[in-house]
């Protein structure tokens, strides 16, 4: 299978794309034809209300579901075909995701939790190269210390960083992030927005991160905003919020000893 970007290609680019489900005799259109194109090494918000279809978009983009109708384009090629299992390599090789609940493994350790996608990478690696390649994660995160702690061991914002860290250890190049500060309050969003910054910035990771609370979808270069399966506005945000300075202005706060 070649995975090689065409030239010219942004990184992706979605042409009518629609889903349906049928539940029993109702079928609930979630996507009704949405256009778009993301470039690499961009940051997209994507807000909407309830139902509007922002997850059910995600899941698409991030080779979980496929479309009813419509294609996906990724890096050019067209995988709105693609089965299971095809969906499922280029998913690990190319995508990590971040959900509201952080859905990490309860009874097992940060590092476990991390590691755990790099056993399903079809890569051979050793024990020891995996721990080295988790921690070193979990300590861009800023969670080396608590590498061995257990999610009920971590407050919220913690166990996001967790999820983070899972979430990069294929080195993906898109990061879908699914109302990821849901559960968290405004100080620790602040710090979850700033890491995605940071990655976006320093790595280069296209970030795609949804959201319904529109004060932080401005920490994105560019906001889409969706209503009933339909993208209803696409904009460049402005004055984008910098969550580093942000936390730098804000009054230091003994998070660590809280927990
Ligand atoms: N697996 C599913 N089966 C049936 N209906 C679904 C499913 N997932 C989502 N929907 C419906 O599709 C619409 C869009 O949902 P969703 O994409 O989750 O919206 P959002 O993330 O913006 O809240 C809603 O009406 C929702 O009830
Ligand atoms: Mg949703």
């Amino acid at each position: 299978m070649s995975t090689a970007p065409v030239s010219g290609e942004p990184l992706i680019r979605v042409v009518d794309l629609r889903k349906s489900y049928v539940l029993g005799d109702v079928t609930v259109h979630a996507l009704r034809g949405v256009d778009m194109e993301i470039g690499a090494g961009s940051f997209v918000a994507i807000v909407g209300a309830s139902g509007s279809g922002k997850s059910t978009f995600m899941n698409i983009l991030g080779l979980l579901d496929r479309p009813s109708g419509g294609r996906y384009f990724l890096e050019g090629q067209d995988v709105s075909g693609f089965d299971r299992d095809r969906r499922a390599i280029l998913r690990n090789r190319k995508i990590g995701f971040v959900f509201q609940n952080f859905n990490l493994l309860p009874r097992t350790s940060a590092l476990e939790n991390v590691e755990l996608p790099l056993l399903y990478d079809g890569h051979a690696r050793s024990g020891e190269d995996r721990h080295r390649k988790a921690l070193g994660l979990l300590q861009a995160v800023g969670l080396g210390e608590r590498a061995h702690h257990t999610p009920n061991q971590l407050s919220g914002g913690q166990q996001q960083r967790v999820a983070i860290a899972r979430a990069l250890v294929n080195d993906p190049e898109i990061l879908l992030a699914d109302e990821p500060t849901g559960n968290l309050d405004s100080r620790t969003s602040v710090e979850i927005m700033e890491i995605l910054q940071r990655l976006n910035r320093e790595k280069r990771i296209t970030i795609i991160l949804i959201t319904h609370e529109h004060d932080i979808a401005e920490y994105g270069q560019r906001v889409v905003a969706f209503r009933d399966g339909r993208v209803v506005s696409d904009r460049a945000v402005e004055s984008r919020r910098d969550a580093a300075a942000e936390l730098a202005a804000l009054p230091a706060l003994q998070e660590e000893a809280a927990v």
